[in-house]
């Protein structure tokens, strides 16, 4: 695991996750930002409740850290259900969720994180159990076997996916209500740091609030995790407030820049300018240069740099911008446009310039 993950990464250090949960908001009030589904969740979670049936099945999308674990659990407590919770990869036979659906009681909420990685054959068994309650399933084995059908109880389906694009559509319609999640705007992000440093104790006045929520990246998770790093400093290094000035030398101590990016993040766009001439460069050669697997690059480090316009993609590579040479401190490169165009299209005298 490289620093990266600690920080702005998915994973948690160990015990994190423990502290994590303990910041998860519990009901849609207390759920900071998103306004929109939010309210759009209250309505269909409302209707169901006064009409005394089982939610409508919610599909939830979004970046990783931006709550759809947390709507999931807050789906369940807000009609007062149980929540079962599973994942696409851990049901590998159709069989695996035949166990699970039998299971349910009636009014469940079942959740399915990652519902985008279910196998194909599971999901034809999702089908009419979503639409009709209805389980079919194979007994026995050739010439003997023979498909029985069985009644569920109402539950609701809640699949979360950091992919839409790779759900296929006849289960993407079988869901009655989707959301997307978007990224947090600064001052959500500084509502949810507020909120996360009072459930932990810690002494966080306005200005460290702000520096912590604006190197977020627009995430939760992220913002939750830096305030924590931040904590240990102002713990560590001075007497536990956290203000502007502990927040920045705490931040610069992980490698958290003012945008939010970390190590690698500024080692990829540095390799872009310094050693590619700010490209177009090939996503393999870029990660080769700074040791890392072209997955990681692509999955891990260029969704931000390409939201926040750092990075950009093109046909024939990635390519740096003018804001990533601000960003790095480095001089823009010569705009002309001499060693871009063929020798006889360059004006007269354009190279002495
Ligand atoms: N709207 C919010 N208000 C307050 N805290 C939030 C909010 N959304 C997320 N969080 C915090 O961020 C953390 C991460 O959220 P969550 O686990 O729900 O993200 P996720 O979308 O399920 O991520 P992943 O795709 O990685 O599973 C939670 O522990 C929670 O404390
Ligand atoms: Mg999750």
């Amino acid at each position: 695991m490289s620093d990266r993950d600690e920080l702005v990464g998915p994973a948690a250090l160990p015990g994190e996750d423990r502290v994590d949960a303990s910041l998860r908001p519990r009901s849609l009030a207390e759920f900071v930002g998103q306004d929109r589904v939010r309210r759009q969740l209250e309505l269909v979670l409302l209707g169901a409740k006064q009409r005394g049936q089982s939610a409508d099945h919610v599909l939830l999308s979004g970046s990783p850290g931006l709550g759809k674990t947390t709507l999931a659990a807050i789906v369940a407590a807000e009609v007062g259900a149980q929540l079962r919770t599973t994942s696409g990869p851990a049901i590998e036979r159709p069989g695996d969720l035949a166990a699970i659906l039998t299971g349910l009681e009636p009014g469940d909420v079942l959740f399915v994180d990652e519902i985008h990685r279910l196998p194909r054959q599971v999901e034809e068994v999702l089908y009419p159990a979503m639409e009709d309650l209805q389980l079919d399933i194979v007994v026995g084995k050739g010439p003997g076997a023979r498909s029985i059908r069985l009644d569920l109880p109402p539950f609701t389906l809640v699949g979360a996916t950091t992919r839409t694009g790779l759900l296929s559509a006849p289960l993407r319609d079988r869901f009655g209500f989707a959301a997307h999640l978007e990224h947090y705007e600064p001052a959500e992000l500084e509502r949810i740091v507020r909120r996360s440093a009072g459930l932990l104790g810690v002494d966080l006045d306005a200005g460290g609030g702000e520096e912590i929520s604006r190197r977020s990246r627009g995430t939760p998770r992220i913002a939750n995790r830096l305030l924590r790093r931040v904590r240990d400093y102002a713990e560590v290094e001075g007497d536990g407030i956290v203000d502007r000035a502990v927040a920045r030398a705490a931040l610069a101590v992980f490698d958290v820049d003012e945008l939010g990016l970390d190590r690698l993040d500024r080692r990829v766009l540095e390799a872009l300018c310094n050693n590619f001439g700010g490209g177009p460069v090939g996503l393999a050669t870029l990660a080769t240069s700074v040791g890392e697997e072209p997955e990681t690059v692509e999955t891990a480090v260029e969704p931000f740099l390409l939201r926040t316009g750092l990075l950009q993609r093109t046909p024939r590579g990635r390519t740096a911008t003018a804001g990533t040479y601000a960003h790095l401190g480095l001089p823009a490169p010569r705009p002309e446009a001499a060693w871009t165009l063929p020798i006889d299209e360059v004006a007269p005298g354009a190279d002495e310039a």
